[in-house]
């Protein structure tokens, strides 16, 4: 029925095991995830994606290690300087999800200054959830409808498509497919209320490790699945 796919989530997991096969340490596996994150992010926007919704830092991900939650505050600097001006060249639009305002000075600085570079390009959104985490969005979400009610600016009259219009994706909408690697069968706090009709993929390698063509063989996957949305075909 419904073919067309318009967004695409991502849980890049796996880099610190990709290290650990090879006796490197973990940070090494986030450099690799990095640089993997232009690769897919080209072949998204080559296959016509509208949105490629990527999850690179989650609000639980506080909980590691002082030394890694360092470096990984460094890889926005590493692939923006490494790659923004081929993502300008390509037309892609660079957007945040999560808090944000939590990070380093300098991580902000990085970020928002790709956010401001590309906000006028038209291609695909390359959306990074960073500081991210669903409940917490769902949560800030009802927050702000309560906030709009006592306010007067709205009715008491809350639909599921209004509902939406709360949530850091309020733009991009529900997610078509979500792909996770490594091997992890979960959602990890990931979309949860815009996969609500996601078609899932899980596969075992490890995000370095995932190529363009692993990439398009799980859009192929996609598109041979009988997506019904609760209907009868
Ligand atoms: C999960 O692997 C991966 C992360 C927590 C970080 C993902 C981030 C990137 C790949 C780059 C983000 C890029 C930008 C521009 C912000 P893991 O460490 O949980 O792996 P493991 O499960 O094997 O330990």
């Amino acid at each position: 029925m419904e073919k067309s796919l318009s967004h695409v989530a991502i849980i890049m997991d796996g880099n610190g095991r990709w290290a650990k096969k090879q006796n490197k340490d973990r940070s090494f596996g986030h450099y690799q995830g990095t640089n993997n994150v232009r690769n897919i992010a080209i072949a998204a926007e080559a296959m016509g994606i509208s949105v490629l919704t990527l999850y690179a830092f989650s609000t639980e991900n506080w909980k590691r290690s002082a030394e890694e939650v360092n470096y990984l505050m460094k890889l926005p600097a590493q692939f923006f300087d490494a790659y923004m001006k081929e993502l300008m060249e390509k037309n892609i639009r660079i957007n945040l999800i999560g808090h944000f305002d939590r990070f380093p000075i300098d991580t902000q600085r990085v970020l928002k200054r790709a956010i401001e570079r590309s906000k006028d390009n038209t291609g695909m959104v390359l959306n990074f959830a960073m500081d991210y985490g669903s409940r917490d969005e769902i949560v800030n979400a009802i927050k702000d409808y309560t906030a709009d009610v006592i306010d007067n600016k709205r009715a008491n009259d809350l639909s599921v498509n209004e509902f939406s219009d709360y949530l850091m994706t309020s733009e991009f909408g529900d997610v078509d497919l979500m792909i996770r690697t490594s091997g992890e069968v979960r959602l990890s706090n990931f979309l949860l209320w815009q996969m609500a009709y996601a078609e899932m993929i899980f596969v075992e390698t490890h995000w370095p490790d995932f190529t363009p063509n692993d990439f398009k063989e799980c859009v192929k996957q996609y598109y041979d699945r009988d997506r019904r949305f609760g209907g009868v075909k």
